[in-house]
């Protein structure tokens, strides 16, 4: 029998993206180095995501969810760091699906140079959670973030992508774009809510906050 002669040479085998029936989904699933896919898996039009980058005690949550979500982001976390160790919270815009979940976080974080990063925009709105966190806005960090001394988060404005204020983060050593809601949708084939359960995840590529 003829062998199958695989790819040609030099060309990259690229493996089927990673999707969120996936089992692995239940826990965190890591999709580049120390980037960490931390998102609860729900039945709705659409699918949030939540991402740690994984530094230590400068541990980074981005787009943390909502309070629907964020126990079971928080559990993948512990899978990975402790809560004490998360240092920073990016929220790239302040809707419910990405940001309610600040409310529990705010409960438990209690090391005292923890901070929310967000755009100036959305904080005038986050300021309605009544957080004790304290905000940062990437105006004032310089758009971007030292994570270690490795690694930097460069924050690029995404205006009314789609919210006024929207900005996406690009995480340097590994090229991963945290890219927020920029390709987010609805997603209600079939007639139902819940066909939006995938999700492309690697490094080197988009890593969104929301998925239709
Ligand atoms: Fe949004």
């Amino acid at each position: 029998m003829k062998q199958d002669p695989g790819p040609p040479r030099g060309q990259d085998v690229v493996p089927p993206p990673w999707s969120l029936d996936d089992p692995t989904a239940a826990h965190a699933v890591e999709v580049a180095p120390r980037v960490w896919w931390v998102g609860d898996v729900v039945d709705d039009p659409f699918q949030s995501h939540a991402y740690l980058i994984e530094a230590g005690r400068n541990s980074v949550l981005i787009d943390p969810g909502s309070s629907l979500t964020i126990a079971a982001t928080l559990d993948k976390v512990r899978e990975v760091v402790d809560i004490d160790d998360l240092r920073w919270f990016v929220v790239h815009h302040a809707d419910p699906d990405v940001a309610d979940g600040l409310h529990q976080i705010d409960a438990l974080v209690t090391r005292d140079d923890a901070s929310i990063v967000s755009e100036w925009r959305s904080a005038v709105l986050l300021k309605h959670l009544a957080l004790r966190l304290p905000l940062a806005t990437v105006e004032e960090l310089g758009w971007s973030l030292a994570i270690d001394a490795e690694r930097e988060l460069r924050f690029l404005l995404t205006p009314y992508l789609h919210f006024p204020g929207a900005f996406v983060s690009f995480e340097t050593s590994t090229a991963s774009l945290f890219s927020a809601d920029l390709f987010g949708g609805f997603n209600r084939h079939d007639g139902h809510a819940g066909g939006c359960r995938r999700s492309a995840v690697s490094g080197r590529q988009s890593l969104g906050a929301e998925s239709g």
